[in-house]
């Protein structure tokens, strides 16, 4: 009998410290995770209202040895039993990837593994694709294809169209602002802590959607791409010209009027390609996944159209390394060969 292979996946792109060991699976087998780690910088970086990349790349560096090593611990592996090792080559924070990288290319070396650079977006893409009992992850590969993917995190918005389990490709993304980013920023503006997107939300859930009307930006246009930046500044505008006005009071309107112009956008678009693909699923992934409101919406349209939905636990949404060793699997199990790590470099603008 082929003993299990095992993967130590490795993620730094941002600002969380991440390693998670997986089981690969068989052929038609997903991978199953034995266990995930992530410490998350934020508080470090609230003080400053927003992610300092050499404040990221320093708290990655005193993080990632204990983050692995626990890693292994927790799945009761020993490095020397690891099969493969993956890297979130980008994209993502300079600084912040070189860490994980070298790390990554250390163990490597020293161990003397194969190691597999990964898209930290292939990682999202991926992350609905794990064993477990929830119904919001896929438990079997027939009937799910194609599939729209809608990526939405903090650096990137985009749409993908998964043909197979092998082969995709981009729709549309963003021309200016990812979604997450639009989140962050609107949230500095209403001065509410980092990171901003679950604080707007929670403000979004008390107020009226439908009492401020902000533009829901290139909801028309023919092609599946997203911009954010004009809405961000149609917030901006309406908080300046309100400001003498009773702005706490405004607060949860504004956030619940920006949220659910993002989440038309989004929706409309992901349900407009559905239907010219003919697609069987939806998937949602990425931090801004986590949004609460999007997932329902997202949710309930697939059920009216009797498509599946699936989207990822809300953990598996935010940065981890659990998408990475995942996103590695399906490259080893679609052919991709390991990568020597003398030619792995750590690349910010890694595109999809
Ligand atoms: O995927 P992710 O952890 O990092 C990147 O790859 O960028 O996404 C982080 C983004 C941030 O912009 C954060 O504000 C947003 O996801 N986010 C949310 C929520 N939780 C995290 N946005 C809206 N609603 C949320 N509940
Ligand atoms: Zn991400």
């Amino acid at each position: 009998m082929n003993k299990a292979k095992i993967l130590l996946a490795i993620e730094t792109s941002c600002d969380e410290t991440a390693a998670a060991v997986l089981e690969m699976g068989g052929k038609n087998v997903l991978p199953k995770t034995l266990s995930s780690v992530v410490k998350s910088q934020i508080k470090l970086h609230s003080k400053m209202g927003g992610v300092v990349p050499e404040a990221a790349a320093r708290a990655h560096v005193k993080y990632i040895r204990p983050v692995v090593e626990k890693a292994l611990l927790s799945a009761n592996y020993k490095l020397s039993s690891v099969n493969y090792l993956a890297v979130t080559q980008g994209p993502g924070l300079l600084p912040s990837l070189m860490v994980g990288v070298e790390f990554a290319k250390a163990l490597a070396f020293a161990a003397k593994k194969p190691i597999i650079p990964v898209n930290h977006m292939l990682g999202h893409l991926y992350s609905p694709f794990n064993q477990s009992n929830s119904k919001s992850k896929i438990l079997n590969l027939k009937s799910v294809f194609p599939m729209v993917s809608l990526i939405v995190s903090g650096g990137h918005t985009m749409l993908v169209l998964m043909e197979n389990i092998k082969d995709y490709r981009v729709l549309g993304q963003t021309v200016d602002d990812a979604a997450g980013e639009a989140f962050d920023k609107v949230a500095k503006m209403l001065k509410l802590p980092y990171p901003g997107g679950p604080e707007v939300s929670k403000l979004a859930a008390k107020g009226n959607p439908r009492a401020i009307e902000f533009p829901r930006p290139m909801l028309h246009s023919k092609d599946y791409n997203f911009s954010f930046s004009g809405l961000k500044t149609a917030v901006l505008y309406f908080l300046q010209s309100n400001l003498k006005s009773e702005i706490l009071n405004l607060k949860s309107d504004v956030c619940a009027g920006f949220q659910a112009a993002v989440i038309d956008v989004l929706v409309t678009k992901t349900m407009r390609a559905v239907k010219q693909f003919g697609a069987k699923s939806v998937s949602l992934s990425g931090g801004v996944a986590a949004n609460t409101e999007l997932r329902k919406t997202l949710s309930d349209n697939c059920k009216l159209k009797s498509i599946n939905f699936f989207v990822p636990p809300v953990k598996l949404c935010t940065d981890n390394a659990e998408m990475i060793g995942l996103a590695a699997a399906f490259m080893l199990k679609n052919g991709k060969k390991p990568v020597a790590y003398q030619k792995i470099e750590a690349n910010p603008n890694l595109t999809l």
